[in-house]
């Protein structure tokens, strides 16, 4: 299926967009599932949620969410945790009940079992409405780093050089870059309902040219998004400039 492309002049415009999207599946379904990303792209979105919530009665006091991973071995109030990073940038700000948060326990004794249990809770939840999802400069979506099936449920990942570099910037030192991580698999993310990929500036731009124009692969993660019949990418001028 054709990935349907949303067009943004600048940052600024793309989170605006991605937050209307939300508020849309908020109204009609109060109790709506959403699938939630970490990372620098979805934080204006956030914002502009918050906002909607401040200014504009948008409630999530029904709203249940699953975030897409968590680094291993970061207890949930460690400061680049995922689970820090959520409630200080989103969860603290809203009325969401702390209940219906739920990120994947990077600090679990059995990472297998840990991920078995998150997809029966997103089973449980009813399955996700909206997926949130950014681009890695490799293609990965969530921590699926080239080479991995499309088929994979949520399991623990060896993240890559790559990665581990991008995501330094959140942390003191590239040696506090966590090594692994536990990650809804892309199966877990394909059965989602609907998909909202979020890219923005020109560092995104090469990755996402390989995503709409290149062939679907395993080497490329965000090429199986080509499979799913409900997927929209909401792009900045920049992310779209080598198109
Ligand atoms: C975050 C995640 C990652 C990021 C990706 C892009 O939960 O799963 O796939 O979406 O690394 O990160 P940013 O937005 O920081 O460029």
């Amino acid at each position: 299926m054709a990935i349907q492309i949303i067009k943004a002049n600048d940052y600024e415009e793309l989170s605006a967009l991605a937050c209307k999207k939300i508020a849309d599946i908020i109204t009609q379904n109060p109790s709506a599932v959403l699938g939630l990303a970490t990372g620098s792209t979805p934080v204006g979105l956030y914002k502009k949620l918050i906002e909607s919530y401040q200014k504009e009665n948008l409630s999530f006091k029904e709203v249940r969410t699953v975030n897409l991973d968590e680094y291993i071995g970061l207890p949930k109030n460690h400061p680049n945790s995922y689970h820090t990073f959520m409630k200080n940038i989103f969860f603290s700000q809203i009325d969401i009940l702390e209940s219906n948060t739920h990120i994947p326990d990077g600090t679990a004794t059995d990472l297998e079992e840990e991920g078995l249990s998150y997809e029966r809770l997103i089973q449980a939840l009813g399955g996700i409405d909206l997926q949130i999802l950014g681009i890695g400069h490799n293609g990965h979506i969530g921590f699926n780093e080239p080479g991995t099936s499309f088929h994979e449920q949520t399991h623990l990942v060896e993240l890559t050089d790559s990665t581990r570099k991008a995501n330094a910037r959140f942390f003191p030192s590239l040696n506090d870059v966590p090594k692994q991580a536990i990650t809804m698999g892309i199966g877990t993310i394909l059965k989602s309902k609907e998909i909202l990929l979020l890219a923005s500036g020109s560092s995104k731009a090469d990755a996402v040219k390989q995503l709409l124009s290149g062939e679907v692969s395993i080497d490329f993660p965000a090429s199986a998004l080509k499979n799913h019949p409900s997927v929209a990418l909401v792009a900045d001028k920049e992310a779209l400039s080598l198109m």
